[in-house]
């Protein structure tokens, strides 16, 4: 969009409703979503934020599988608790709607109508997938097998986490049943396709050409990368017991499928908040003067660049969005964010850990937004950042000027004497600030904005630290009065530019800045009006960061390591049993107690040892594979179990003329099955 819009709207991704929302979710669309929109409001733009719990799919019925429930008690008990969240955080949405509304519903199945009726669909009897064990079709993610793109055994139906292709179920190598484990049949069904070949080259337009300069390169990237791989009809139908009946006469048992319900779900809450609020929602969704915005993290990239728009394209009535910054994925101290792995710090945690802290959280994870890349999150970068820039700069500089203001002038900004020329300087710097931020900001940068934001509580703390009004107040009141009305300014001028960040921190500033509500626009930071008018009484002080302490960090990292555990110990398979063998059989094995009297390595072996073993009949050579688990040194002289009659074979041109029997300790080093050492060389064992 080239001109100034009217009105925007922007949607973060509606989250699955089969768990709590974790940093992931925060720092990929909630978080930088939120910034923009409190930047646009801040701006007095006609901003309608919109958001919702994404009820129906596959996820959501597994869960309920597995937890013996219903999927409406799933997806009712997890609604709660990420509208919570989302809350909690300040995530400032207009609507967090659900998709289970009865507005979705209907929004949902006369968008279909629609399409169906004007013939946009392609009806086909296609083959299926088919549980026969759990007398089921499989589609989505009920359906596991191999990526024909990447080879990544663990692919789900519609889409590969491993290398985000999105695919149909048929389409998977040795796809097995997520329900059963068995292996499915084909069998016959009817659908409803959406024909995306036939929208390739309008696509190809609109991406390709169209958004080549303002997109970001990740997803114009992905985009072409489907594009080139030439687009197929898509079912936006499935048979599931669990989403919008299919709402045309031959469709029963049929649903309509999640991501063609699920991005309409953005439309539907906006009309649920023009209800509400007594507004027109059409112009947000219809007119070309309103700027749609999709915030989505790179998963999601296909659905809302290839499949909804083209949904939107046939429909015919809508716009189609403008711009759609997704963000990379975050990990947790080195490894993927893990649900199923308890690998996460779920947002409702953090809150009964760091209390009133959420501003630590978003600040960090915009720090280290995975915008361009994955990024990683580690509690030592969380301390660091709020010890060292939230703690140190920001909240040092505030707690500087209004304990000053409290001390000298009685909580009243002070009349200033003629400015100098470091105060009108300081002055045109802070000015300048709102249209540094605001053009990362409207490039989707959010880290460098909030870079920017940090360098305003710089600017101040320079100031300060240069006009020294500590030491002026002894000497020249008329000076330090100037200089104290700068500093409040810089201040004042720290709690509007801070609000898309930081938006509890900026409700506290102003209030300790006597302003008890928010009553200053962006556009007054850069026109150099008064923030702070000389007279006007601040509020009381506040620590506005505290510091957080090594145990704290600890305690995080107890528990990850204990989730990590955890899993090692589900995980750790062990090998099935073996074929069954007679007692004649066990009885040809002569097993011995034997003893390590030399060891040595194998010259140019990594794994090897060369080993005398006193097996009680003889001294003999044993080569043994565990150079990697052991040094020639500490197993001199211990005590092992021999297989003494196994036949000799060379290894690396020395014969070895028996096995020692090992075994395996929980983290994968190799451990030697002991006898007791009071039993003598040579014993038999049976
Ligand atoms: O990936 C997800 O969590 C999906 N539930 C996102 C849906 S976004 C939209 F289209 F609704
Ligand atoms: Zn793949």
């Amino acid at each position: 969009m080239n001109h100034t819009p009217k009105r925007y709207t922007i949607t973060a991704a509606l989250p699955y409703t089969n768990g709590p929302v974790h940093i992931g979710h925060l720092a990929g669309v909630y978080v930088p979503a939120d910034i923009y929109a409190r930047y646009q409001r801040l701006q007095g733009k006609d901003v309608v934020f919109v958001c919702g719990s994404d009820e129906h799919g596959v996820p959501i019925t597994l869960k309920a599988k597995k937890e013996g429930i219903t999927p409406q008690q799933v997806v009712d008990k997890y609604h709660a608790i990420i509208k919570q969240s989302f809350e909690d955080f300040g995530i400032s949405f207009d609507n967090y709607s659900r998709t289970s509304a009865k507005v979705h519903h209907e929004t949902a199945s006369a968008f279909f109508k629609k399409l169906y009726d004007e013939g946009k669909f392609i009806e086909e009897v296609t083959e299926q997938l088919f549980d026969e064990e759990a007398q089921q079709f499989l589609a989505d993610r009920f359906v596991l097998g191999t990526c024909p793109k990447c080879g990544n055994e663990e692919s789900y139906g519609d889409q590969c986490e491993k290398c985000g292709t999105s695919h149909n179920a048929t389409d998977l190598i040795n796809p097995r049943s997520a329900i059963s484990g068995s292996k499915p049949v084909l069998k016959e069904t009817k659908h409803w396709f959406l024909p995306l070949d036939q929208y390739e080259a309008w696509l190809k337009e609109w991406i390709v050409v169209g958004h080549k300069n303002d997109w970001k390169t990740n997803v114009l990237g992905q985009c072409k990368s489907w594009i080139d791989d030439g687009l197929r009809p898509r079912a936006v139908t499935r048979d599931l017991d669990w989403g919008i009946p299919v709402p045309v006469d031959g469709a029963d048992g049929k649903v309509l499928y999640v991501w063609f319900d699920a991005p309409i779900g953005y439309i539907s809450a906006t009309k649920e908040w023009g209800e509400r609020e007594g507004k027109d929602w059409e112009p947000y969704w219809k007119d070309e003067d309103s700027k749609l915005l999709h915030f989505i993290g790179k998963d999601n990239i296909v659905f809302h660049c290839i499949i909804f728009p083209s949904m939107l394209k046939a429909e015919g009535s809508y716009i189609l969005p403008d711009n759609v910054p997704a963000n990379e994925f975050l990990n947790l101290e080195g490894n993927k964010i893990s649900t199923s792995k308890n690998w996460a710090v779920w947002l409702h945690e953090y809150l009964d850990e760091f209390p009133n802290q959420q501003d630590v959280l978003r600040y960090v994870l915009t720090a280290n937004a995975p915008e361009t890349k994955d990024n990683d999150f580690t509690w030592a970068d969380f301390q660091a950042r709020n010890n060292n820039e939230l703690v140190a700069v920001f909240g040092n500089f505030i707690n500087r000027v209004t304990v000053l203001t409290q001390k000298y002038y009685d909580g009243k900004v002070p009349q200033p004497g003629s400015l100098k020329e470091i105060d009108e300087q300081t002055l045109k710097e802070l000015r300048a600030y709102p249209e540094v931020i605001a053009s990362s900001i409207e490039k989707y940068r959010f880290r460098e904005a909030q870079g920017e934001l940090m360098n305003v509580a710089r600017l101040g703390n320079k100031y300060l630290a240069d006009e020294e009004p500590w030491k002026t107040i002894k000497t020249d009141e008329e000076r330090t009065q100037t200089v104290m009305y700068v500093a409040l300014q810089i201040a004042q001028a720290l709690a509007v530019l801070s609000e898309p960040f930081l938006p509890h921190t900026a409700a506290k500033l102003n209030a300790m800045l006597g302003h008890t509500s928010q009553n200053l626009t962006w556009s007054q930071v850069v026109d150099g009006k008064e923030l702070m008018v000389p007279g006007h009484s601040i509020g009381q002080n506040e620590l506005l960061f505290s510091k957080i302490e090594d145990e704290q960090i600890q305690q995080q990292l107890d528990k990850l390591a204990a989730s990590k555990k955890e899993n090692e110990a589900m995980n750790a398979t062990l090998t099935p049993q073996k074929e069954t063998i007679t007692f004649d059989d066990f009885s040809k094995l002569d097993l011995r107690v034997g003893t390590i009297i030399e060891a040595e390595k194998m010259p140019k072996a990594n794994k090897l040892l060369v080993l005398k073993v006193d097996t009680g009949l003889d001294v003999r050579t044993i080569v043994s594979g565990i150079a990697e688990s052991f040094s020639p040194e500490e197993i001199v002289g211990k005590k092992v179990t021999v297989l003494v009659n196994l036949a000799p074979r060379a290894l690396r041109g020395v014969e070895s003329q028996g096995m020692i029997l090992m075994t395996e300790n929980a983290d994968g080093k190799l451990v030697f099955v002991n006898p007791d050492d009071a039993v003598p060389s040579g014993s038999t064992i049976n």
